[in-house]
């Protein structure tokens, strides 16, 4: 395993520079808490060489007494003893105050993490998403937004632990400075063992992290309700459970290996430490016994060594936890380093509106990131305003993603798309998509209420019930809405306690109601009735006409009962478009539509 030779010395200081990016994260999340808690520390910091300096006055007077007979106004002693409690007590509150700082800034830098991550993440390309590389790196940020928290305290702690630190080291370096040393000396090789193995810690998390994905997808797997089904019939259940448990053990025994190490090691280095202490302290008795030094002073040199030496351990370790922490931080500055390539050139115009010369494909080929094939080849093509087309093909012939190019979800690997002879990518992205409804095959089912379904078409719409239960009839959902015991807000799927799941056709007309709602010139239905009964598809084509009066209307359909309402038939095949016209024509002319509708029709006489 030669874990700490895969991250080098150079990525080790990389990520070290990270922490002013993460220090500026955290000032923004919560500035006020950030500096009472800065404040609060350093009165803390303080409070240990303050109890320690009271100390050793009280006892040099009681030392002086018993040997002199002679007390001191009692008033001294008072006052003394007053300081040191006020000292100790102030210490106690401060640190409560300094643990609530702590929890509030917890909570409002993972608040604020995940509001920047989801953000962040919904500016990017859709064909990250499919990377399974990206989707580690958005993984490890996303937990560490969690988990880093520890991070804050490190970081707020060794701040607290510096000064208290100085203060104490004074002290020490006051009295003599070559037990200052000797410490520090001990004290390193502790150091550099916490940072070697936080090293191998992280390279080792690093590699684990496709293995802790597929332990997440098994345990989903193993439990969802939509593999459930499935797993049941195919009797799956023991073969997952076994490839989890494989996979868990190998996990944790790697783990295991580098903490039993670390442990060891750590242990042999704190003993080294001691030691360092031991000779200072040995070497103070000495001093008392020979009367150099008074019991007073002995008991505050002492307390300051013994405190230097845990506060200089600590720090030591709070360091390389820190630059630990760092390492995985690199993650999440990474995660928001990555930029989109789709999205608005800085000149960008808005969407055209209305659309007067249409939509055209020049030259358009496209293959999807990491793949060889073309999906689309130098596809030339033309829509008109108000036109109605129908794609046909076979499956993978690239229908569904030649409406995400229109979609801008990707962009041509060569050739353009211009929408009323301007490039889409010469248009503000969010305004393009404004303009285009798009009801995807695979559309998304929302573990919502029925309102929030519907008004995911057009989310500025979701109080107005009128728009959204207008949308629910064309659609054909709104009667079984109405019959819903929660109607507007039932709340949909089994997710969520009282969530009622529908069949697969009632989804689908729940999507339809979203490409009703939504205001957009180009409205494009990819399979919208392929769950449909018959009398729903009828009552969809009922509304049909009216769904896409004045507008650009792409549908997507295997069932040509659905393909002949449109004005113009387009089939794609090998990449290309190879028939463009009226059902009739296209019949006419023999080709593959008509052997495709042939094969269909066959089957229903
Ligand atoms: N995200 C993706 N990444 C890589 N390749 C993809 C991706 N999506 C689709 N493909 C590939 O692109 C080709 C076209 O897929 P597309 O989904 O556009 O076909 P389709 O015509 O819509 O098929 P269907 O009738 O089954 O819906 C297929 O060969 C498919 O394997
Ligand atoms: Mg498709």
């Amino acid at each position: 395993m030669a874990a700490p030779s895969q991250i080098s010395f150079e990525q080790r200081i990389d990520a070290l520079k990270n922490l002013p990016k993460v220090m500026r994260l955290v000032w923004h999340s919560a500035p006020l808490v950030v500096s009472s808690s800065l404040l609060y520390r350093l009165a803390a910091a303080l409070t240990p060489l303050g109890v320690l300096a009271v100390s050793k006055r009280i006892i040099d007077l009681v030392v002086d007494t018993i040997r002199t007979h002679n007390p001191p106004p009692s008033h001294q002693i008072w006052i003394l003893l007053a300081l040191e409690f006020i000292f100790a007590a102030g210490g106690l509150v401060l640190g409560r105050a300094i643990d609530y700082c702590d929890a509030r800034l917890a909570d409002e830098f993972g608040r604020d993490v995940s509001v920047r991550l989801m953000k962040h993440a919904a500016s990017l390309d859709l064909p990250l998403f499919e990377d399974p590389v990206f989707h580690d790196k958005l993984e490890r940020a996303r937990i560490q937004a969690i988990d880093r928290i520890s991070l804050l305290n490190a970081m707020g702690t060794l701040f607290q632990r510096a000064i208290a630190l100085a203060s104490l080291a004074a002290g020490v370096i006051y009295y003599d400075p070559w037990i200052f040393v000797l410490l520090l000396f001990c004290v390193l090789p502790a150091f550099l063992g916490e940072t070697h193995f936080a090293l191998v810690g992280y390279s080792l998390a690093h590699r684990m992290t496709p293995i802790r994905r597929e332990l997440d997808y098994l345990r989903v797997l193993g439990t969802s309700r939509e593999s459930a089904k499935e797993v049941k019939m195919f009797g799956l259940a023991d073969y997952l459970r076994d490839r989890y448990a494989t996979l868990s053990k190998s996990l944790i025994s790697e783990n295991n290996k580098v903490t039993r190490r670390r442990l060891a090691w750590g242990a042999a280095f704190a003993i080294v430490g001691s030691l360092g202490y031991y000779g200072g302290y040995t070497f103070l008795v000495w001093q008392a016994l020979e009367s150099k030094i008074t019991v007073g002073t002995l008991t505050f040199v002492a307390g300051a060594l013994a405190g230097v030496n845990t506060e200089l351990q600590s720090l030591f370790s709070l360091f390389s936890s820190i630059s630990e922490q760092a390492l995985f931080l690199t993650d999440l500055i990474d995660f928001f380093a990555v930029r989109p390539k789709i999205r608005s050139k800085p000149n960008a115009i808005p969407a055209p509106r209305p659309i007067r010369d249409g939509i055209e494909f020049r030259d358009v080929s496209f293959r999807y990131p990491g793949s060889e094939k073309m999906v689309l080849n130098r596809v030339n093509f033309r829509i008109e305003p108000r036109q109605r087309i129908a794609l046909v093909g076979e499956n993978g012939e690239g229908k569904t993603t030649f409406v995400k190019l229109i979609a801008r979800l990707y962009d041509p690997t060569e050739g353009a798309i211009l929408l009323d002879g301007v490039d889409l990518r010469d248009y503000r992205v969010e305004d393009l998509r404004k303009e285009i409804g798009i009801i995807f095959q695979d559309f998304f089912r929302y573990d919502m209420a029925v309102r929030d379904n519907i008004a995911t078409g057009r989310v500025e719409l979701i109080q107005d019930d009128a728009a959204i239960w207008e949308a629910a009839r064309r659609s054909g959902v709104a009667t079984m809405v109405e019959r819903l015991p929660g109607g507007l807000e039932q709340m949909l799927g089994r997710r969520f306690e009282g969530g009622v799941d529908l069949s697969g056709g009632q989804w689908q007309r729940m999507a339809l109601a979203r490409a009703y709602l939504r205001d957009a010139q180009v409205l494009i239905l990819d399979e919208p009735t392929a769950a449909l009964d018959a009398v729903a598809e009828a009552e969809v084509f009922a509304n049909f006409a009216e769904l896409t009066r004045e507008r650009i209307a792409i549908l997507i359909s295997h069932r040509f009962s659905t393909v002949r309402l449109a004005d113009r038939i387009v089939v794609l095949a090998d990449g290309r478009i190879i028939e463009d016209g009226s059902h009739d024509q296209l019949i006419a002319s023999g080709g593959r539509y008509a052997r495709l509708f042939e094969i269909q029709a066959a089957n229903y006489r």
